[in-house]
């Protein structure tokens, strides 16, 4: 039984930390916890806090030289960018178990397992840790340069081959149930769903290619079967873009819509701007519309338990 109490951090790759966590602190609004030197992986690294109640913490990485594994990773088909995500459980053993009754191989390493793309994990690490009960407070709001004002990360999206197929993955794993689907047909080169995810603060989408000309199909073609983008709740839009102008960061694809009457906003930042992950942020007056904007709920779909 995986017993999930909460994610306990996202973790990226890059190359410098430095120029990283200008961009995590300035356009992101993350505050800094600590940062440190991992001379036995031959890593620099710092851990942020997001703003909001998530607990959810980032843990950016650089490798110290290029001897280190981290290294190895930045300059492979999914670097840099989102490395991994960090689970907390109650029992380390228990999820172990869980895992290789899944159908993967766990790795220990240290005091976590680990279930990455070299175990059947399907093109994105999972980390599984034990509650150290330090979840973090509620962070106060973003202070100094103006940053893009996230409240919460809403969640991270995956590109495979199939939807439904990775879906019923991570309902074996992670016990996720999907929640919103786009209907067949919706879109000429994607296809969609979203997972719920019990014990933790945010969803996960799953996209697969559709058609000819899908830049899923593109993206799955260069970086394998990997995370596709982050997405982060702001608190105002407006105040979103002029950061992103206040920092000299274009955003792209942005759009100004409503569903059943209620209004959202969403927009893109390229990787190159944020450390490899195709980043999007939105604003919604009605929490719970923007995710359904093109959705429908799955024949499987049962009002909350
Ligand atoms: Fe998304």
């Amino acid at each position: 039984m995986l017993n999930i109490t909460g994610i306990d951090r996202i973790g990226m790759a890059v190359p410098e930390l430095d120029p990283q966590l200008d961009v995590l602190e300035g356009l992101f609004g993350f505050q800094r916890e600590q940062a440190w030197e991992d001379s036995a992986d031959g890593t620099r690294r710092a851990l942020l806090r997001i703003p909001g109640d998530s607990g959810i913490r980032w843990e950016v990485a650089a490798p110290l030289s290029d001897a280190s594994a981290l290294d190895a990773f930045i300059e492979g088909p999914r670097g840099p960018g989102l490395q991994s995500i960090t689970i907390q459980v109650a029992d380390l053993d228990a999820a172990a178990e869980h895992v290789r009754a899944a159908g993967a191989e766990p790795a220990s390493e240290g005091d976590s397992v680990v279930v990455g793309p070299e175990v059947g994990g399907r093109g994105f690490t999972f980390r599984f840790v034990e509650a150290s009960g330090a979840a973090s407070a509620a962070a106060s709001g973003p202070t100094g340069a103006p940053s893009l004002g996230i409240t919460r990360v809403d969640h991270i999206c995956h590109a495979y081959s199939s939807r439904d197929e990775l879906a019923a993955w991570f309902g074996r794993l992670l016990g996720m149930r999907e929640i919103w689907r786009t209907p067949d047909g919706e879109h000429e080169d994607f296809a969609d769903l979203v997972l719920e995810w019990p014990g933790a603060p945010m969803l996960w989408e799953v996209i697969q290619p559709e058609g000819d000309e899908s830049f899923i199909e593109r993206f799955i073609e260069k970086r394998g079967p990997s995370v596709h983008h982050i997405a982060f709740e702001v608190a105002d839009f407006d105040r979103a873009t002029a950061a992103c102008e206040h920092h000299g960061v274009p955003t792209f694809d942005e759009h100004d819509d409503e569903t059943d009457g209620i209004r959202w906003r969403d927009a893109f930042i390229h990787p190159r701007h944020t450390g490899g992950v195709l980043t999007q942020f939105y604003w919604e007056a009605q929490a719970a519309t923007w995710i359904r904007s093109d959705k429908v709920r799955p024949a499987s779909f049962q009002a909350a338990r």
